[in-house]
Formats: structure tokens, sequence, C-alpha cells
């Protein structure tokens, strides 16, 4: 039987029984240690296509490839034993059919060991949901504010302002959980509408820009950590990295240019193996 039998991590199904019950916590991550940080702490790690802006320094991530998510997807694994690793599907690896977004996702489980992963909703995305979770690939749904389509947004913009974005993305939320998503991210909608999908939907709600009604929250780690000088208004800082990263630097800065690092408990002293 394999190792892998018994393994502590959370399933997929103890997630989606998390309905009305205990809170999920999800946090993203793309490296080992970042992982292994989180880890003990948090129920779901999404690796997200995220990382293309917050450690590539693309300015959306259309630009991030399948290949990125592999790479970002095995790290997160390394790094981690207990929370449910979800990996998402880029820009473009999904859309043109469900056939095509099968090759992407089972490339992604295959090469990491993922256990789900993700999609934004939109055109024709139910129908994909329905068959990669048929074909043993359990799907997170993403909706409201989907950065994928910030070129047709015109950037990242809060959705559900009008009656009928707000049914489209009530719509999209029914339609991805009757498709099978086991989960949704709910992200950048008013309150009350997160609040409405929440009710309407028997799969659990992960909030980010949404609502404490949410079955769970999700943030991107890097923003919560406070390493960028601007955040969207949701996020909330539980720590200043920036601020701590910056006195650090200024400190090796100052050591080195002063000459007080390396002291001599910082560098070898062998003795000579020669002797007379
Ligand atoms: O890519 C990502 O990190 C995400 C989260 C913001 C939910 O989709």
């Amino acid at each position: 039987m394999s190792k892998h039998v018994g393994t502590k991590r959370r399933t997929v199904p103890e997630i989606r029984a998390r309905k009305d019950g205990e809170r999920i916590v999800a946090l993203t991550a793309y490296t080992t240690p970042m992982a292994a940080l989180l880890d003990p702490h948090v129920d779901l790690l999404l690796v997200g296509d995220s990382v293309g802006m917050v450690l590539h320094g693309l300015p959306t991530t259309v630009g991030v490839t399948l290949d990125m998510m592999v790479m970002h997807g095995q790290a997160v694994m390394r790094g981690s034993s207990r929370a449910l690793v979800v990996v998402d599907l880029p820009f473009g690896t999904y859309e043109e059919s469900p056939a095509v977004a099968h090759r992407s996702a089972a490339t992604l489980m295959r090469e990491t060991g993922c256990q789900a992963v993700k999609v934004e909703t939109g055109e024709g995305v139910a129908e994909t949901i329905a068959f990669l979770v048929g074909r043993g690939i359990p799907v997170l749904g993403h909706v409201g504010l989907r950065p994928q389509a910030a070129h047709v947004e015109g950037g990242f913009r809060a959705r559900g302002r009008t009656p009928s974005e707000r049914e489209r993305v009530l719509a999209e939320a029914r339609d991805s959980a009757e498709a099978g998503a086991f989960a949704l991210v709910v992200e950048g909608v008013a309150s009350d509408l997160a609040d409405e999908i929440t009710r309407a939907v028997d799969v659990p709600t992960l909030g980010i820009g949404a609502s404490v009604a949410c079955d769970g929250q999700i943030l991107v780690t890097e923003d919560m950590l406070g390493l960028f000088e601007w955040t969207p208004k949701f996020v909330r800082r539980y720590a200043d990295l920036r601020g701590e990263i910056t006195t650090a630097v200024e400190r090796f800065a100052g050591d080195v240019r002063q000459s007080r690092f390396p002291s001599e408990k910082e560098t070898y002293a062998f003795r000579s193996a020669a002797t007379s």
C-alpha cells in the first residue's frame, strides 16, 4: 500500500463538509519555506496565479504559465504536510474547451501532487468544472472579481455593482456549485452579495474582499504580512514585513560599510595542519 495513504493532509471532502461549520482558514503560498511556516495553521494552501504579480513582478496574472504553476506547486507540496493544496489553472490553459482544461489540470495534479485545481468562472466554465470533476479532478471555483479578466474589466474591479451584474455573479456561483465545485472563492463583491452567494450554494465559500459570513477567508500571504506599500482595502495587515526587512537591510549595510560584520564569532579560524 502506498505510504501516502493515511496522510495527515486535509481532504477535499473534509473541506466540502465544513459548509456552515468550523470556519476554513486559507492563505496563498508559492515557496517551500513559506508553505512550511503556514502549514500548521491553515486548512488550505492556494498556489495562486497571483504568484506572477507577487513574486515575478508581472502587472497582471495574464502572463503566468502552466510551467510556473507546476514549479511553485511542487515547492509548496514539498513544504507542507497537513493543508489541502490547490493550484490555480493559469490564463489560457482551460478556457478553450473541457478537454484542454483536463490536459492542463491533469498536468498540474500529476507533476505537483496537489489535490485540486482552481478556475475563475466565466463563459462555459461550469461545463468545464463538471467535466473535470467527473474525471477525478476536484475543482475550487472563483467568482466575483476575476483577476484573469483584468483586461476585459479595465482593471481589478469589484463586481456586482449593478443589478444585472449581481445576477450574473450569483448565477456563476450557483452554476459552479451545481457543476461540482467543492468550494468557491468569492472575491471583490459587496458583502450583502457575498452573503447571498453563501446562502445560495451548498458548498463552502472562501471570502476575499467579501464578507465575514463566508464559510472561510483567504488572503494573499504577502499582503497580510505587510510586504507591500499598497494593499487593497480588504486586507488586514498582521505584520510589517516591509518595515522589518528595510530595518534589517539598513543595519546589514551599515555593519558592512563600518567593518562591523563579520565579527570573529562569524568567521572560521582553522588551526594549521602543518606541525613542526
Ligand atoms: O491567485 C490568487 O492568489 C487568488 C487568491 C487571491 C484567491 O486567486
